[in-house]
């Protein structure tokens, strides 16, 4: 996955901006300087948190991750303030109240347990501080693809179980349980996609997805004749781009 990441998780610049504009606002680095980044990825998100002047010390479990974020670092002209550590989230190399924030974009989807990650976060995060979840939108992928995908393998009697959480919702409703207040910031940073199908398609094929991972292959191909068909019939191409509604947002969550 890791050198599809970048191209299938497409968001448009001018909303990515200004959602990072409002973040400095509201949290201005000068404040807020310690970031903890769970699950940093490629960087994609945390080089532009760090030109904005948060300092990150991010981990992922994901050695080649690491190393392709290594290698654009490298790569960059300035040295942005960016640490890395190879580790699982559930269990933190930190201490306690080590971080000014913490900043999580699109992980919790990978992570069996959950909840420890989050109480991890929550445990490395000083007292009164804020845990974001960014949510970039949904990428090249085309959401009822996705879906009826699903529904194409569980009618040839294979259910995909996620490993982790469906949605944010599950992490919010699991930090509220625990006595926490979620603000959401969505509507802000909206757009609409234009995705060709093939493309779309092209991905699922190619098992860029996690929720494609576990599919044994006669099934995996079957769901995808099946989904190509269903497409050619209503779109009547493959070739065509359908517009996609998009947004980024963010949840802020923090002690009441
Ligand atoms: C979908 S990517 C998101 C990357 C980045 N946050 C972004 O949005 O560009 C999820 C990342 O989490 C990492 N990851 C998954 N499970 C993890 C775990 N238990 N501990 C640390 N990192 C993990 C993966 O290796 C991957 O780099």
């Amino acid at each position: 996955m890791a050198d599809l990441y970048d191209e299938t998780r497409v968001f448009d610049q001018g909303c990515f901006d200004a959602a990072l504009d409002w973040l400095v606002d509201r949290f201005p680095p000068q404040r807020f300087s310690n970031v903890f980044y769970p699950g940093i990825g490629t960087g994609r998100v945390a080089i532009p948190l760090a030109e904005k002047g948060y300092r990150i010390t991010g981990v992922d479990i994901s050695a080649k991750m690491l190393a392709l974020l290594e290698r654009r670092l490298r790569q960059m002209e300035q040295t942005l303030p960016i640490s890395l550590h190879k580790a699982d989230v559930t269990e933190l190399p930190f201490g306690t109240a080590t971080f000014d924030m913490v900043f999580a974009v699109h992980l919790f989807y990978f992570i069996g347990n959950w909840q420890k990650a989050v109480d991890e976060m929550m445990r490395v995060l000083e007292n009164d501080r804020p845990l974001i979840l960014m949510h970039t939108g949904t990428g090249a992928e085309m959401p009822f693809l996705n879906e009826r995908y699903r529904e194409l393998c569980s009618g040839q009697g294979f259910v995909i179980k996620d490993v982790g959480v469906k949605s944010n919702r599950e992490v919010v409703e699991y930090l509220e349980k625990g006595g926490y207040h979620a603000e959401w910031i969505r509507d802000r940073w909206q757009w609409t996609s234009h995705i060709r199908p093939d493309i779309a398609l092209e991905y699922i094929r190619s098992r860029a997805y996690s929720f494609t991972v576990s599919v044994p292959d006669e099934v995996h191909s079957e769901a995808l004749n099946r989904l190509e068909s269903e497409v050619m019939q209503q779109f009547g191409g493959l070739e065509i781009a359908v517009e996609v509604p998009n947004q980024i947002y963010l949840v802020v969550v923090s002690h009441r």
